[in-house]
């Protein structure tokens, strides 16, 4: 745990591997000069280039990523231990995303800021990386730029904040939002109260307090063992998460001693582990995509059906909203992941090692659950069988997914008629046309929202339900499209569905009046069309024309579907950190 620390070692331990930062520091010669001397204007004394650990520390501090805004004090206690323990940190900076401001999605550049993270860690004398990490994107992105290098790591989640407070009642980030602003359109809610709860619900440093997407990366990065116990839910505000940074760097030196690679950690064990967690904490569907694109990196063959698979029979005990009642606060008040591991520990792989050197099962296997509401025992689930479910059928013939434990289940077997809307303009100009023809029965579909369409994969694919529908009362209907969800959202909602519309996916052959089939039970996702209309049509479809330059243009050229977690062809595998020419 956090707070037990290992005795400081009386000397210097013996490292198994040669330190890369030598290769810099190391030479009495030019270059070497050339090396220390430029860093020592930052008034580093010499004993500092003496051979010890070189501790990058990766931050994606940004007053533009709120979620990330309190990390350079976070930084400074990853700091001070790794002095402790005879390391020398060196803090910088990587590419920032935060969901609430960027445009078009912070999706669009998970990847590039992969490579940012990718290429500084090889490019410098680094040793061992502590990677600082919050807002959703921010945790995936860092992790599959570090592992592509694979040195020892340690991932520190900035935590989330405080629970959300309005008017007596707790209130959870985006997850009240998307209900508070459905009761205004549904005349249930005054403009003057919604407008009241902004500061309530963000009163503190951190990330969001559902287990929405940064929750559920956070819970992940333990899951895994690439963060210390607790990592997931102590509370940004809590003293507990500035002890955690400080244990974090403390670790990260002895682990740089240990080698203890990032591939040590990431193996299919611990994959298959991260699944079960996900069914277990109701997580958000957001990691699929990320999990997908890191298992890429470190070369372990993760599938979509892996997801279904390995989640269908995890029940989801964790009782937080969007699933369920409570907030991250209370999820660490209970006990946090090491109590849900323990709960579920027939589904684990016990021995998969984590960061601190002890295997996921040592490190949970007496923790105790201080509150059975929030995290129930196994034998009285939130919902019997959690996880992701994977549709296949000619509407994603290579899979679209649906979080059971966020829909309606009278809903989870349904034929409707569809609905479609060409792109996300054309549903913000009709949803609310009074003439468009939709009833509660209706089918709504969505497309060119996918990783090339938008472009990015947007948080979209939780449409609204039109204001003249939730007037009369219905809350949820069955929704189609090619883009993601936010984690802090519900409904009987498809995502994911590959190949997008913009890759030629059958979903951009779909006809307002055509009839689809939704099975969640037997995992279909059907057009009820048939193969020789679906053909004439094809022939009558266009591509979307590519964007010309610059980023958008290598996205879109080299970005893969959903099924392959939306990474770049090119950076599928990992490269290492070997660096063997001198900048000079
Ligand atoms: Fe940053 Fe939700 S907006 S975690």
């Amino acid at each position: 745990m956090p707070d037990k620390p290992k005795p400081q070692p009386k000397s210097k331990p013996k490292s198994k591997s040669k330190r890369r930062s030598a290769a810099w520091f190391g030479p009495a010669d030019r270059d070497g000069f050339l090396h220390r001397s430029w860093m020592k204007n930052q008034g580093l004394p010499n004993h500092l280039f003496d051979g010890r650990p070189v501790i990058g520390i990766c931050n994606t501090w940004s007053e533009l990523t709120p979620c990330n805004a309190h990390f350079r004090d976070i930084a400074e206690h990853v700091k001070r231990g790794v002095y402790e323990m005879g390391g020398f940190p060196l803090e910088f900076p990587v590419m920032s995303l935060g969901e609430p401001l960027m445009r078009p999605t912070t999706m669009l550049f998970r990847n590039l800021v992969s490579m940012d993270v990718e290429e500084t860690i090889r490019a410098n004398p680094l040793d061992g990386v502590v990677l600082l990490t919050g807002c959703d994107k921010t945790t995936p992105a860092l992790m599959m730029g570090a592992a592509s290098c694979d040195l020892p790591t340690i991932v520190v989640s900035g935590g989330p904040m405080l629970n959300g407070k309005f008017r007596g009642r707790d209130i959870g980030s985006g997850t009240d939002v998307w209900t508070f602003s459905e009761d205004v359109r549904a005349g249930k809610m005054e403009l003057k109260d919604f407008l009241d709860a902004e500061s309530g619900m963000s009163r503190s440093i951190g990330h969001c307090m559902t287990m929405g997407t940064a929750s559920t990366m956070a819970s992940m990065v333990e899951a895994i063992g690439m963060g210390l116990p607790a990592n997931a839910a102590i509370p940004a505000a809590d003293s507990r998460r500035s002890t955690l940074a400080h244990m974090a760097g403390r670790r990260i030196v002895e682990a740089v001693h240990e080698d203890l690679r990032m591939s040590k950690i990431l193996t299919r064990e611990a994959f298959e582990n991260v699944i079960r967690v996900n069914g277990a904490i109701g997580g958000s569907t957001n990691a699929v995509v990320h999990l997908l694109a890191l298992a890429g990196r470190v070369g372990i063959d993760l599938t979509l059906d892996d997801w279904d698979r390995l989640g269908r029979d995890v029940p989801t005990i964790v009782n937080l909203r969007p699933s369920g009642e409570f907030l991250m606060e209370d999820f660490y008040y209970a006990g946090g992941l090491p109590a849900v591991i323990r709960e579920i520990g027939e589904f684990i792989n016990k021995d998969a090692l984590t960061v601190n050197g002890h295997t996921i099962w040592e490190n949970s296997k007496d923790a105790p659950n201080y509150n059975r509401e929030v995290i129930r025992p196994l034998d009285r689930p939130l919902v019997e069988s959690g996880g992701i479910a994977v549709l296949r059928g000619n509407l994603a013939p290579d899979g679209a997914i649906i979080k059971p434990s966020a829909a309606t289940p009278e809903l989870m077997q349904h034929r409707g008629r569809a609905v479609v809307f060409e792109d996300i303009d054309d549903f913000k100009a009709r949803i609310d046309d009074p003439g468009l023809e939709i009833d509660k029965d209706s089918v709504m579909v969505l497309r060119n929202c996918g990783p090339k369409g938008y472009p990015g994969m947007p948080e979209v694919g939780n449409m609204q339900i039109p204001t003249k529908l939730l007037k009369q009362g219905i809350t949820d209907m069955v929704r189609i499209s090619d883009a993601r969800m936010s984690g802090t959202a519900y409904g009987t909602v498809v995502l994911h569905a590959a190949p997008e519309a913009a890759a030629g996916g059958t979903l951009a052959l779909v006809r307002t009046g055509d009839e689809i089939e939704l099975d969640v039970a037997g995992r279909k996702l059907q057009l009820l069309v048939s193969e020789k209309e679906l053909a004439e049509r094809r022939r009558d479809w266009t591509p979307p024309s590519g964007v010309e330059r610059g980023y958008y243009r290598l996205y879109g050229e080299h970005v893969m579907q959903a099924d392959r977690g939306v990474d770049f062809d090119f950076l599928v595998g990992h490269s290492g950190a070997a660096v063997p020419r001198e900048s000079h």
